[in-house]
């Protein structure tokens, strides 16, 4: 028998909102089940006896991987897996993967191009040309603020912050960073501390994972050290930031502009960022490319692919490399 008929029998679990890409792939190779969420309401029993794997854009708890005994992987869609429980998989021997390196580049553009929109303010000077201000009312103001003459602090210096780095250096932009370790080989200049990173920098940049050790991280006080010229862009994850304290810091003068990618509670954005007048915000569009998310989706079923036929993942994320097949 080959491994390809092989796999036609192996099931794996899709919730809705996912990939179509990854979906045609799954479903060739693979037998797909579909399900509306990761929901262990919806487990059904064909499911429970049947499933040894899920492909996921959001959240798998331990409730959804304790209603599937024959668990085998957890495929997530994306490097950050905040939203997977990742202790209570390595716990009952569940291999996870990510995506990441496939979208490090695509994501890093991102944020420049929303740094450059919150410094220079180009969505609002986009929406005065389309809506006849430029006619009526002559040119659009200057702009407040400028990249020129800036110094950026990078919270998160791994593959994105890495990359980001590396455009801010071509931008003439003097470069420091966070991590909880130094990075060895790297020359840019490293805090140990993320307020004291705020304090050297005027432009703040979050490419943080999500999760318990960075949960509110940017707060009133980091915001104050950035200082009123301070610019803090997230393209991380909106749990590592205090939104209610970023809403004041903005609407109080303690920084000038923040521009987000990411929110705590998405798609839901608070009302006080959408008001404020020195905020660019974007849909979680970080790695949204055709180009992207098709090689984003090709990791994650070729995740699938190695673990089923050579019982070892291509990109497990660090908590479960332990893991080791089933027989
Ligand atoms: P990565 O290579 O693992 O880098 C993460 C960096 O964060 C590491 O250098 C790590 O260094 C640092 N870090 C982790 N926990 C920390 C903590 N508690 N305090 C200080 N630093 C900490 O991951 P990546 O591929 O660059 O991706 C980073 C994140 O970007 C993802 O996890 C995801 O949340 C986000 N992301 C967003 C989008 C989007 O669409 N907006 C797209 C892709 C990724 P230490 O371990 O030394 O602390
Ligand atoms: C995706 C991301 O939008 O990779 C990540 O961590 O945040 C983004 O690339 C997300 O994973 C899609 O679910």
């Amino acid at each position: 028998m080959t491994k390809a008929v092989q796999l036609q029998a192996v099931a794996i679990l899709v919730p809705r909102d996912f990939s179509d890409h990854a979906v045609e792939r799954i479903d060739r190779t693979f037998k797909c089940i579909r399900i509306e969420h990761a929901d262990p309401a919806l487990v059904t029993d064909e499911m429970r006896r049947g499933v040894r794997g899920i492909a996921a854009f959001a959240g798998i708890n331990a409730a959804m991987m304790d209603a599937l005994p024959n668990l085998e992987l957890i495929a997530s869609f994306g490097v950050g897996y905040d939203s997977v429980d990742v202790g209570h998989a390595a716990a009952k021997n569940i291999m996870v993967t990510n995506t990441p390196d496939v979208l490090t580049e695509e994501v890093a553009d991102t944020a420049i191009g929303l740094l450059i929109n919150t410094v220079r303010d180009l969505p609002r000077a986009e929406t005065w040309l389309r809506d006849g201000s430029w006619v009526r009312k002559g040119n659009y103001p200057l702009s407040r603020l400028t990249l020129r003459g800036r110094k950026a602090g990078i919270f998160g210096m791994g593959r994105i912050g890495q990359a980001i780095a590396r455009r801010l250096e071509a931008f003439g932009l003097p470069v420091a960073y966070h991590n909880r370790r130094k990075v060895d080989g790297l020359s840019y200049q490293y805090h140990p501390t993320l307020k004291g990173l705020a304090e050297v920098v005027d432009t703040l940049i979050s490419v943080a994972p999500g999760g318990a050790s960075t949960e509110k991280a940017v707060n009133a006080e980091i915001l104050s050290a950035l200082g009123a010229n301070g610019v803090f862009v997230n393209i991380g994850r909106g749990s590592t930031v205090d939104e209610a304290a970023l809403a004041a810091a903005l609407a109080n003068g303690a920084i000038a502009a923040a521009g987000l990618d990411v929110f705590a509670d998405e798609p839901n954005v608070p009302k006080a960022l959408l008001d404020a007048p020195n905020t660019s915000l974007l849909p979680h569009v970080g790695s949204a490319s055709d180009h992207t998310r098709r090689a984003m989706a090709d990791l994650c079923v070729d995740n699938l692919v190695s673990w089923f036929t050579e019982r070892r993942p291509l990109t497990s994320v660090p908590e479960t490399v332990h893991v080791r097949a089933r027989s």
